[in-house]
């Protein structure tokens, strides 16, 4: 087996598959012989994922879409299970779907901080959910999106740090949990990667933000990560090269916050 073909006949879920880090695993794990079930509430950007991830499929790699919003639970349980019909298996689950807002917290409303805990830990909780059946059967493995702003305190951005803290800490719970029954559970933390989220964050500052205070975000030369560098680290984590991986969270960010 060579390093491109690492997933030769084996099932994946992605969620947040319609753009960015989510998109550039779908694309990455595809053209490593995967067959990808490519998730996300936008349409349009799965069109456009499935277009990529054809043209970049390699070793008999497939890709297929859901529309499905990551919180509610009945489109979560079908989509799993229609997947796992079909394909008889399933044996990575990546979730990458989440939504970032950045306002001050003296302003923020408890139904939007809620928003995005429901959304980003609660959608990866109700994946991981479903799918954990299903991952004891083959011995799978998960691969979560924490965030450097889970660890190192990215000002206007309480809600969303504290949502990636709590995926932090269900990745190492749900670590332990499986240990001992072959499940991996791993996340990525990612930060300054160039993405629509971070480039629709660029402009979403509060007014009054102290910019004295953003310096870590991204590098002192403004260079930012490309969604394929994560993708790289995800795939790695998500095949037998990650094998002794377990509960591991790795920071991906060019140092930025070294
Ligand atoms: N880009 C970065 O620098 C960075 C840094 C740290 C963590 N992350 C995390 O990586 C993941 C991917 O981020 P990205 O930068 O590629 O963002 P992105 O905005 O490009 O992609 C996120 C995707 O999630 C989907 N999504 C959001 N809410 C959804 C819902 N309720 N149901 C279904 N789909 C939903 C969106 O439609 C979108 O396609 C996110 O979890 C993000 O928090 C990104």
């Amino acid at each position: 087996m060579t390093i491109a073909s690492r997933f030769q006949n084996k099932s994946i879920i992605v969620t947040g598959g319609a753009s960015g880090i989510g998109r550039a695993s779908v694309i990455r794990l595809v053209s490593e012989g995967g067959t990808v079930l490519a998730v996300d509430r936008n349409a349009d950007g799965l069109r456009e994922t499935l277009a990529l991830a054809n043209a970049a499929a390699g070793y008999g790699g497939a890709v297929r879409s859901a529309q499905v919003s990551i919180t509610e639970e009945s489109e979560v349980r079908d989509s799993v299970q229609a997947f796992v019909q079909e394909q008889g298996r399933l044996d990575v689950l990546v979730n990458m779907a989440g939504i970032l807002r950045s306002t001050h917290t003296t302003h923020t409303s408890f139904e939007d901080f809620m928003q995005v805990l429901q959304i980003n830990l609660g959608g990866t909780f109700l994946f991981c959910r479903e799918a954990l059946p299903f991952l004891l059967e083959t011995r799978g493995n998960i691969v979560n999106a924490a965030s450097t702003s889970a660890f190192f305190g990215h000002p206007y951005m309480a809600a969303y740090s504290a949502s990636k803290g709590g995926i932090a800490a269900l990745t190492q719970a749900l670590s332990r949990e499986y240990l001992n029954r072959g499940v991996r559970v791993n996340a990525v933390a990612p930060g300054g990667i160039s993405t629509p989220m971070v480039a629709a964050q660029a402009q979403a500052f509060p007014e009054g933000s102290d910019f004295t205070l953003l310096g870590h975000l991204s590098r002192p030369d403004r260079q930012f990560g490309e969604p394929q560098d994560v993708a790289a680290v995800i795939a790695m984590l998500a095949s037998e090269d990650g094998a002794f991986m377990n509960g591991a969270i790795l920071r991906i960010d060019g140092g930025t916050h070294g």
